[in-house]
């Protein structure tokens, strides 16, 4: 039987790299599936990439639930994190508790994960952890936060923020959160956070030296022409490839040369 905590353990004693991509669907988590790639994540990122807002403030706990649901189908041997969206756990610990439970109910995730650093989630993340429900942090940009933050830019930059994130990763850690996503933060930052605390750190932008990667799916797929943040590389180029393969269907449509005889029945 699959089980993330000892996964990611297992690994992060070995010094071995962690690899997780995000997903939303079955069609792709069948694909990822098929690959060694560690773990699957569904993200709130899917308020921009599948639903087209700017932001993931509208991601609500049932676009979660059905979306993790997908993932978990097509990917049954896969470690999946489940994503908390906005809303659904920082007005109190009994609606996190509630909210954590519905998706641990209602899906096959492996595990949740909470954005921030406050005395609610610190202390969420002790009540789910000790309830048996493992917990994975997300510190530096937290795009849940990205109204208070001023944008999409990187964290941690002064030596007060920094000293605040190290910090607050201990008291996650002690909390009893099994990872920790560390998003846009100073490669420096990265390195120093993976050094204090003894369990994985997953970064997004924030350099190499932490215990594993992360990233969205569409990005590194290719998918958006329009999204190059220096932290991504794009392993593919699917934009190209769809354009090329739906412009041709289009012609061949137009042009009667699709369908073919091969393609019909007699
Ligand atoms: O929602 C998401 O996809 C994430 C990753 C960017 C870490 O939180």
């Amino acid at each position: 039987m699959k089980n993330i905590i000892l996964e990611f353990r297992k690994k992060y004693e070995a010094k071995e790299p962690i690899s997780v991509i995000t997903c939303y669907d079955y069609t792709f988590a069948r694909l990822f599936a098929k690959t060694d790639v560690h773990s699957i994540l569904v993200g709130d990122s899917m308020g921009n990439v599948i639903q087209g807002h700017g932001s993931t403030i509208p991601v609500t706990l049932e676009d979660i639930i059905y979306h993790t649901k997908a993932v978990c189908k097509g990917a049954p041997e896969k470690t999946v994190i489940a994503d908390m969206p906005f809303l659904s756990y920082q007005t109190s610990i009994e609606e996190g508790i509630r909210s954590a439970g519905k998706i641990m109910k209602e899906t096959t995730a492996d595990c949740v994960k909470l954005e921030g650093d406050s005395n609610l989630v610190i202390e969420l993340t002790h009540r789910l952890t000790e309830m048996g429900v493992p917990v994975f942090a997300h510190l530096g940009l937290t795009p849940q936060s990205v109204h208070t933050l001023g944008g999409h830019r990187v964290q941690g930059k002064t030596e007060e923020s920094r000293k605040r994130m190290i910090e607050k990763s201990k008291e996650l850690a002690d909390a009893g959160a099994f990872g920790i996503v560390l998003e846009l933060i100073p490669e420096s930052l990265g390195k120093e956070i993976t050094e204090a605390i003894s369990i994985p750190t997953i970064g997004i932008g924030a350099g190499r030296y932490t215990s594993g990667q992360v990233l969205v799916m569409q990005d590194l797929l290719g998918l958006n022409e329009e999204f190059n943040p220096k932290f991504l590389k794009k392993f593919a180029n699917l934009a190209k490839d769809v354009n090329i393969a739906v412009q041709q269907y289009h012609e061949e449509v137009t042009k009667r040369t699709y369908p073919g005889e091969s393609n019909v029945f007699s």
